[in-house]
């Protein structure tokens, strides 16, 4: 595990790293209350699939302990609003409504048969899905790793690390895990506009983890790719259709067909957590669409005319025709999506 640790359960607390503070200033905010949750959630002081699902779920162990339930149904009615509430806080990534009904169907559980038992059941499923989502990481640099070639160059989009995850990251994890192989790998560093995930948030990883990197800006990854030469891209997901299609960071889409116009693999990385097999295709995935200060602000200083105005959807859909391959715990899926992700699920 790395030194930083983005997310904490201490002292029936939860304790999460500010993301919005890195790389300048490494500092923690303590949780007890989980609308306080939903709300850290929504303003990005943890962002990324999975760690915003683990998250969540110890949203739901405060919201358990906060209530004032004295039945278990009470509690349990307590319970399914506080999970509403804390699905609101961002819609793309299917990891929040995962989480969410992970522990919703554990403190379900007809054996359980006190308040303090559901309370406690809820707190075990929510270190359950922390301790599910790091072996995940884990495994998916042990998949990856054949698919990196020796001294690959390799653009990353956005944030994947363990910043994202709570653990080992996903796309970032490719990387680092090439890396300590000794395979001698180079990272280009999409920056992530508008939030800046990759230039604050993924610099930053990848120099604890002493990976070489540079930072590009977004529109510079088509030169990169014509004039360096990149090997492979990787990146992250917040939703998997069953047909492949994927959601992720704005951005994504574009980079994934610079890389099919250069002959490049493009990897998506994510866990099975990831996977929404009740959505038929990325058309029904929707796309959180967030203030417009993102866009004319910079570092809070505004950088557009007044009164401009800005559309800013935080991710985009990646049609699966663009993929190479998506790396999961679960193994390396190829197309045809549809029914190899259908086997990798266990839908057959
Ligand atoms: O808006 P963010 O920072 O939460 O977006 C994060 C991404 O798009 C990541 O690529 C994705 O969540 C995968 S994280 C392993």
């Amino acid at each position: 595990m790395p030194a930083y640790r983005p997310i904490q359960w201490v002292d029936g607390r939860l304790r999460l790293l500010d993301q919005r503070e890195l790389p300048a200033r490494v500092t923690a905010i303590d949780y007890t209350d989980y609308g306080d949750v939903a709300d850290a959630i929504t303003s990005m002081v943890v962002r990324g699939a999975p760690a915003i699902g683990i998250t969540a779920a110890y949203g739901m162990a405060l919201a358990a302990q906060q209530s004032a339930a004295r039945t278990v149904d009470a509690l349990r009615v307590d319970l399914a609003a506080a999970g509403d509430r804390l699905r609101r806080a961002r819609p793309t990534a299917v990891n929040l409504t995962w989480a969410i009904n992970r522990v919703l169907q554990r403190a379900g559980d007809v054996g359980l048969e006190t308040v303090d038992a559901v309370r406690q059941a809820v707190l075990t499923a929510a270190h359950g899905i922390y301790a599910l989502e790091e072996q995940s990481n884990s495994q998916i640099g042990v998949n990856a790793l054949p698919l990196v070639p020796q001294g690959a160059k390799i653009i990353h989009h956005c944030n994947t690390g363990p910043l994202a995850t709570g653990a080992y990251g996903t796309a970032l994890r490719v990387i680092i895990a090439a890396h300590e192989a000794g395979k001698g790998v180079y990272a280009y560093v999409d920056e992530t506009r508008p939030r800046l995930q990759g230039a604050r948030l993924t610099a930053w990883e990848l120099q604890q983890w002493g990976v070489p990197h540079s930072v590009i800006v977004d529109g510079a990854a088509a030169h990169v790719m014509r004039t360096i030469g990149v090997d492979l891209c990787v990146v992250g997901c917040d939703r998997v259709a069953a047909n492949g299609d994927t959601a992720n960071k704005i951005g994504t889409y574009h980079l994934a067909i610079a890389a099919r116009a250069h002959g490049i693999p493009f990897y998506v990385v994510g866990p099975t957590s990831t996977i929404d097999m009740s959505l038929a295709s990325g058309d029904l995935i929707e796309i959180e669409q967030r203030p417009a200060e993102e866009v004319t602000h910079v570092m809070g200083r505004q950088v557009t005319p007044d009164g401009t105005a800005a559309e800013n959807p935080a991710f985009d859909v990646t049609p699966a025709e663009y993929i190479t391959a998506i790396v999961t715990e679960r193994g390396v899926v190829r197309p045809p999506f549809g029914g190899n992700l259908r086997v990798l699920m266990g839908c057959e």
